[in-house]
């Protein structure tokens, strides 16, 4: 069968500022939370590795747009660092990471590839956080006035912005699940952390509304669709209705629709863990929706009611609320330990169209990790990795089923264009269509991927 997308498809990658750049002596860069974490306990990191051992986006990046276009890009995603733009988080702004993003966007532009920008992806500056970071309401005017900078100092050619990479992730991280940056656990403050990082979200799209660019201004979101054990066990429905409260719909719904979803509202009452809303706020996030969704998919979430009232920790967590549950026959990504189910997109896609107004929308991530990629180069030196171009195409069929049925889908990009450093993970899974040898001054390669990938969108599709 021919799977054909509709024209002018957005066919790229997405990767961040922190994971790709690198910092270099002299270029004025602040310390974020990644470079103190690392400074700090580097034994968290996978092999000791940390924020600093990039593949050198920094000083690579013109070859590096020659290898997006090589690899059949017409878009790109990264990041702007906050800490490089305006290393103390509030206050000057650094003229060499001016001149830098200028350079990034104009090369791209000029090997057309569209440049999308994100603005917040994991990297709080550290002066920031040493005043609480997300936890502290000056955080959210501070990053506001740092998306207002980008804007006014990029906006005249960047036209797709996006004010954060999974917002839910430092709230898990950093305050829940401990593999981020404060690391600590305690819920009512997660709960303060996603609330800060909603309202930011909506006064930067006022902003960036306020300032008529032209241009469109969304939000990346991780969803992670909740599915019952067993759809006819209302005690099982009831749990993955609670996970997707708290994992999915706490931005989503925010994000399109501009209020808080009452279930998870409800929730924190009861625990009398509602954050600290101020006059106006919830004003602000009725107003200022956003105009296009990004969707970063990776696996979903299967869910069982409590089998045990045992506790996980002194205070509330979420996990009082429902099990994993680690479904019999499921397939497995056995390095990243993520189910593959690639069923999960249309999912996702569908609930879109039915339940929140067919918002415009791409796939931003969605990508396969693997360890040990070495062991699959062929005599011509290339990695052979045919399973990611299986993974691309069965998720690329439910995006295409997708938009047959009415799905508003503008684009696919995946999770990364090459291997990239991934926070405590470092380099242990490789997701790029490029491979790069860290020990071979980062030498690029091209994998037998990013050669399909090419091929794939010459024709905007694939015959399968
Ligand atoms: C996404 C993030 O969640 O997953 C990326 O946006 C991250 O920043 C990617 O690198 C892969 O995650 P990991 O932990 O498997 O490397």
């Amino acid at each position: 069968m021919k799977y054909t997308f509709p024209e002018n498809f957005w066919w790229g990658s997405a990767a961040s500022g922190p994971q790709t750049e690198g910092t270099y002596e002299g270029d004025q860069k602040g310390a974020n939370i990644w470079d103190h974490w690392y400074a700090e306990q580097p034994e968290a990191f996978f092999d000791q590795v940390g924020p600093n051992r990039t593949s050198a986006f920094y000083k690579n990046y013109k070859a590096d747009i020659q290898l997006m276009k090589q690899t059949g890009h017409n878009s790109f995603r990264t990041s702007i660092q906050w800490s490089r733009l305006i290393p103390n988080g509030t206050g000057e702004v650094n003229q060499k990471a001016v001149d830098f993003y200028n350079s990034v966007i104009d090369e791209l532009i000029a090997n057309d590839v569209e440049p999308f920008m994100n603005l917040y992806h994991f990297d709080m500056p550290m002066k920031m956080q040493e005043k609480g970071g997300w936890e502290n309401r000056e955080t959210v005017e501070a990053y506001v006035h740092f998306a207002k900078t980008c804007f006014e100092l990029f906006g005249d050619r960047v036209k797709k912005w996006f004010t954060h990479n999974e917002p839910i992730v430092p709230v898990e991280g950093g305050y829940l699940y401990q593999f981020h940056y404060p690391a600590i656990v305690d819920m009512k403050k997660a709960a303060q952390v996603g609330y800060h990082e909603a309202l930011a979200s909506a006064k930067a799209i006022k902003v960036y509304h306020e300032l008529n660019q032209g241009g469109e201004i969304g939000i990346i979101l991780n969803l992670t669709p909740s599915y019952p054990r067993d759809e006819n066990n209302p005690e099982d429905v009831k749990a993955a209705r609670i996970a997707d409260a708290i994992f999915n719909r706490s931005f989503l719904e925010p994000a399109v629709k501009g209020v808080f979803p009452t279930d998870l509202v409800d929730l924190l009452k009861e625990i009398d863990y509602l954050p600290v809303i101020e006059e106006g706020d919830l004003d602000i996030i009725k107003e200022n929706t956003v105009d296009l969704l990004g969707v970063n998919y990776y696996q979903p979430r299967r869910i069982k009611a409590k089998e045990s009232a045992e506790k996980l920790s002194d205070g509330p967590m979420p996990d009082d609320y429902f099990d994993n549950y680690e479904m019999p026959g499921r397939k497995m990504n056995p390095y990243r330990g993520w189910e593959i189910y690639e069923k999960g997109i249309y999912d996702i896609l569908t609930n879109l169209r039915e339940n929140y107004g067919n918002i415009r929308c791409f796939i931003s991530e969605n990508g396969m990790g693997v360890e040990g990629e070495e062991r699959y180069i062929n005599e011509d030196g290339r990695i052979d990795d045919d399973y990611r171009i299986e993974f691309v195409k069965d998720h690329l069929k439910y995006v295409h089923q997708a938009i047959q049925e009415g799905s508003n889908v503008q684009g696919y990009h995946m999770w990364t264009c090459m291997d990239n450093w991934s926070w405590l993970n470092a380099y242990k899974n490789r997701y790029g269509f490029i491979a790069v040898d860290l020990d071979n001054d980062c030498k690029r390669t091209i994998k037998k991927s990013g050669q399909w990938f090419k091929q794939m969108t010459d024709n905007n599709g694939f015959d399968d």
